[in-house]
């Protein structure tokens, strides 16, 4: 029989029960609320050239969509959010777009970082840091240290990050220290060291590719692709990620056998 994996609804209930009032996921290997969400926050140039604004107006309206996430996250019991806010890529964009989104992030780090903080959020900005500017480089590390102590979310945003570089910076670490290069000692020195792998990958926008996102850390992932522009996500967007995440069967190259759960102990 196959392991019935409670769906939307019981994520739903999840939003106003703290994880320890749901009953014990025996042999699981798909919790309902999966502890760790990625984001590939695809759709804004789309969401608005469809309103016949510049690129740039979606991704400032992409700012209030990852907002509403990281509410929405935090009120069903997820551990960490991590998202693309800026590829290795994207430095080939137009010009303007690329100071756009610097400076956005520079809006971000002013305006945005009490309140994560308020919400109980700790920050931390994967990426190569060395084609930043000085200026916003100190922002992101006095941002990580201000909200260092915070317990209720880690919201990892990815900035000039690649999932190629990111192995490639692990590798050259580990040779610099004279380490041996292991699946244990690259692990543990990706960017994403401090969270465990994701869980759930959710892609907006339509398309059904990775990106050079977290290539190394998504090898058991669910992916959930979503036609929806990020700009308009929202909660029940993110509900109906949830809730394909709940209906999977993860098993991490065993059998369907070996993770069901013992009989008598699958939900109802
Ligand atoms: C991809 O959509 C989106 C980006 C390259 C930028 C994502 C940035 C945000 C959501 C804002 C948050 C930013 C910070 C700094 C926290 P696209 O432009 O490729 O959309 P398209 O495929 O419709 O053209």
């Amino acid at each position: 029989m196959r392991l019935r994996q409670p769906a939307l609804s019981r994520v739903r209930q999840s939003a106003h029960a703290p994880m320890t009032q749901l009953p014990p996921f025996p042999d699981s290997l798909t919790p309902v609320v999966p502890r760790h969400v990625a984001i590939v926050m695809d759709g804004n140039g789309r969401w608005a050239r469809g309103r016949h604004l510049p690129r740039l107006a979606g991704h400032k309206q992409g700012v209030d969509a990852l907002r509403r996430a990281v509410k929405a996250c935090i009120e069903r019991g997820v551990s960490v959010l991590t998202v693309f806010a800026f590829s290795s890529e994207n430095w080939s964009r137009p010009t303007t777009e690329v100071a756009g989104l610097m400076e956005l992030l520079a809006f971000v780090l002013r305006h945005e970082v009490a309140k994560l903080s308020d919400a109980g959020v700790r920050l931390h900005f994967p990426g190569d840091r060395s084609a930043l500017s000085q200026r916003v480089v100190q922002g992101l590390a006095a941002a990580e240290a201000a909200t260092a102590h915070n317990r209720r979310l880690v919201l990892n945003v990815c900035f000039n990050y690649g999932g190629r570089w990111d192995i490639a910076q692990a590798a050259r670490r580990l040779v610099a220290e004279g380490r041996e290069i292991t699946e244990e000692s690259l692990n543990e020195t990706t960017a994403l060291a401090h969270v465990g792998d994701p869980d759930l990958l959710i892609r907006t926008g339509g398309e059904m590719r990775i990106s050079n996102f977290l290539l190394w850390q998504s090898a058991y992932t669910e992916l959930v692709f979503s036609a929806c522009l990020w700009p308009d996500f929202d909660a029940a967007e993110l509900d109906r990620a949830l809730g394909a995440y709940a209906e999977r069967e993860r098993r991490f190259g065993q059998t369907g056998e070996q993770v069901k759960p013992p009989v008598g102990q699958q939900y109802a």
